[in-house]
């Protein structure tokens, strides 16, 4: 660890489990939840598969008091920094069943559904299962097989297959018995919120400008919000953060505000809840958002994060820049909040490289509302439907009258260093009638305006001409054919 920044003391942890408090002291920042359960409180039901966010043999539930209830989140404990769940509840596979040994409704529908072979799995799906339980059927509500697949999206079995699996979490039935008692949970949580962490090695603002103060004075602090990134940097990357600000408490950030000309996505809003925002307006954007990993990463990964992470892949940059979306980013300079909008078509300056300075945060994604008649389509290609990063994505926004096209705004990923606004292939369709002939021209224009690389994901050939077809896709749905969703096949 580096000295020179090793800062003055180490930031307690505390966290409810099992009817009490749990507080320990000098954890790393860096230290992942898995690694504090597993290693130090030698809780091993949770086990370790991928150590990458990937397979979810990791899954672990955490719940945040929200107005009065709890809410509960599956989260993968492998690249979440253990700091990261202080002021939470937390339950793992071994804390689910009551201690004569009757088992929760979740394991029982495991077990009359035969959903675990080898059962290394069985711990992470179970998590899954019962985060599930939590939101929908605790709630009287019953588990649809979308919802089931939904859940259990970030959740990877070799051996037993999906479908007992799935058919457990479309059996699951309320058991009153079994309801977590969430009143004494919810009381302390509340104590133990009451204390904000704005200095130490793992800083936890509470208020945007304590967070601009932080960021100001720890310019060399890792900033992180939801850790689906930074996490494989610790175990992938074998990176040390010796100190961390983490936003992801930030009251102000934690807001979806809605404005009649557009709708502002605080930084530490989660990718489930932005994509939710967003398909309020766009209802294309929710089976889009579907696509973006699996259901654990969208829970604690956020729209900030993505947009300055700036990979070139990421999912969500496309569709913003295709929407006209700004970026307004943060900071606190001689005593004073400044603040400055960029479009996010102008936000990357190469290859996982922004305009974002050391002292600023991305406070606000903006996202204009749509103007009448607008039509949009967002496209990603991947290997597998869930639980995959793109090799290709495409975002159109057109506007057509009068049969012809009189708006167009086109975002890309996977095609070149940053994610891209495809301005030549807009330039080609702009004034044009929507008809074949432009769609020849412009699926020509996209093939000569970017030079995608070839990699694991897919070739070059492949990307450029996928790029061709997914605009055909756009063309064919927007001009009234049915829309082709190919999940609907499945
Ligand atoms: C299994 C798995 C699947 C994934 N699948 C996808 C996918 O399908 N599509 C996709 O696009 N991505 C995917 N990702 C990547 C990741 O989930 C996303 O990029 C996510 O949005 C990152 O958000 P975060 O909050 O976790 O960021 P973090 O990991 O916390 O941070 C990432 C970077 O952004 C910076 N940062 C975060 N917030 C801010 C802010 N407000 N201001 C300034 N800097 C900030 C951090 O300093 C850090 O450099 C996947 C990751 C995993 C582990
Ligand atoms: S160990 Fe695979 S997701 Fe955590
Ligand atoms: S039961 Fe063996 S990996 Fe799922």
């Amino acid at each position: 660890m580096n000295n020179l920044h090793h800062p003055n003391f180490e930031t307690p942890l505390r966290f409810w489990h099992r009817d009490a408090v749990v507080e320990r002291h000098h954890i790393p920042p860096d230290r992942t939840l898995l690694d504090l359960l597993r290693e130090d409180l030698r809780l091993t039901a949770t086990k370790e598969g991928c150590a990458a966010g990937d397979c979810g043999a990791c899954t672990v539930v955490v719940a945040e008091a929200v107005d009065g209830c709890l809410h509960y989140r599956a989260v993968n404990s492998c690249i979440k920094p253990a700091q990261a769940i202080d002021g939470m509840a937390l339950w793992t596979a071994a804390d689910l069943a009551q201690s004569d040994g009757t088992l929760h409704p979740v394991q029982q529908a495991m077990v009359a559904c035969h959903g675990s072979q080898c059962g290394f799995c069985t711990p992470g799906f179970v998590m899954s299962l019962f985060a599930l339980y939590q939101r929908t059927v605790a709630q009287g509500q019953a588990v649809d097989s979308h919802s089931a697949h939904e859940a259990l999206s970030g959740n990877l079995c070799r051996c037993t297959g999906y479908r007992p699996i799935v058919q457990a979490a479309c059996s699951l039935q309320a058991d009153a018995a079994q309801a977590v008692d969430e009143k004494p949970i919810v009381a302390a949580l509340h104590q133990l919120a009451a204390t904000p962490q704005t200095d130490g090695d793992y800083l936890r603002p509470i208020t945007l400008p304590a967070l601009l103060q932080a960021r100001a004075q720890h310019p060399q602090a890792q900033l992180i919000a939801g850790a689906t990134d930074a996490g494989l940097w610790i175990t992938q990357g074998l990176r040390r953060l010796p100190q961390i600000i983490d936003l992801t408490r930030v009251a102000e950030l934690r807001r979806v505000e809605r404005y009649p000309q557009h709708i502002a996505i605080g930084a530490a809003v989660n990718l489930q809840d932005a994509f939710e925002a967003l398909a309020v307006d766009r209802p294309v954007v929710a089976p889009f958002g579907e696509r973006f990993a699996g259901w654990p990463v969208r829970q604690s990964g956020t729209l900030g994060g993505n947009v300055a992470n700036g990979s070139p892949i990421g999912d969500s940059m496309p569709l913003l820049i295709a929407l006209g979306a700004q970026v307004v980013l943060m900071a606190h300079r001689k005593g004073k909040v400044v603040h400055r909008h960029v479009p996010l078509d102008r936000f990357y300056t190469g290859y996982r490289q922004s305009l974002l300075a050391a002292d600023e945060v991305l406070a606000w994604v903006v996202v204009p509302r749509p103007a009448p008649g607008e039509w949009l389509g967002a496209y990603k290609v991947s290997k597998r439907q869930e639980d995959d990063i793109s090799a290709v994505c495409l975002a159109v926004q057109l506007h057509v009258q009068d049969g012809h096209i009189t708006t167009a705004r086109i975002g890309a990923g996977g095609v070149a260093a940053t994610p891209a606004r495809a301005v030549q292939t807009e330039a080609a369709l702009i004034g044009q009638p929507w008809n074949e002939t432009t769609l020849a021209a412009a699926q020509q224009a996209i093939a000569q305006e970017f030079s995608p690389l070839s990699d694991l994901r897919a070739s070059a050939d492949y990307r450029r001409t996928i790029l061709g077809q997914l605009l055909r896709r756009a063309w064919l749905e927007s001009t009234g054919y049915k829309t082709i969703r190919l999940e609907a096949l499945a």
